[in-house]
């Protein structure tokens, strides 16, 4: 492993705790694999997996002080369900502590909750890491795993982002509008 791994990894031993770490890391090596499998940079990977959830812990008024502090635009669903913003203020906040990592490592660490407008193959791979990385047991995550490899990058995001939205419905929960965003873009995308 690298030394900005062993750097990253202390640091964010600080922040998480056991579950947080199980979690991180069980993201962090389902990433690489991925990227590995899609033909993607397997560090950066490894890395944002890891990273990705530095701010998981953070209280709902910190979310919403360091949002307008890094200028982060909040939607109503995010005043609802203030945990959708770990992902941008994870971002703007490894910018600051980890001023090496790289443009592309903070972007996939920004769009893992409701995803961005255009989104990379680093992004698309943090995101499906996060869906079913070995510790999760959702409805459907066997599929997810089945179908890696067989199918393209870009499919097996869309597939991961449907059951997503599909848990959200069937679970009564809010959208994001970037969520909506998102999906009506990979639907006509996929339909061009
Ligand atoms: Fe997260
Ligand atoms: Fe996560």
């Amino acid at each position: 492993m690298t030394e900005l791994w062993e750097r990253a990894l202390a640091a964010l031993q600080q922040r998480l705790g056991a579950e947080g770490m199980r979690h991180s890391l069980g993201v962090a090596g389902t990433a690489a694999r991925l990227a590995e499998v899609y033909g993607v940079d397997v560090e950066s990977a490894r890395l944002a997996g890891l990273l990705h959830d530095w701010s998981k812990d953070a209280s709902a008024s910190e979310l919403f002080a360091a949002a307008d502090a890094h200028g982060i635009a909040v939607t109503d669903v995010d005043r609802a369900v203030p945990y959708l913003l770990h992902a941008p203020v994870a971002a703007a906040e490894l910018r600051t502590a980890m001023p090496d990592l790289d443009d592309a490592v903070l972007a996939a660490v920004a769009a893992h909750t409701y995803g961005a407008e255009s989104m990379s193959s680093l992004d698309l791979i943090v995101y499906v890491a996060d869906t079913i990385e070995p510790g999760r047991v959702h409805a459907g995550v066997e599929t997810l795993r089945d179908a890696v490899g067989t199918v393209s990058l870009d499919e097996l995001f869309m597939l991961a982002y449907a059951s997503s939205l599909r848990h959200l419905v069937d679970s009564r929960r809010r959208i994001h509008p970037a969520t909506v965003t998102l999906w009506n873009r990979l639907v006509s995308e996929g339909s061009r």
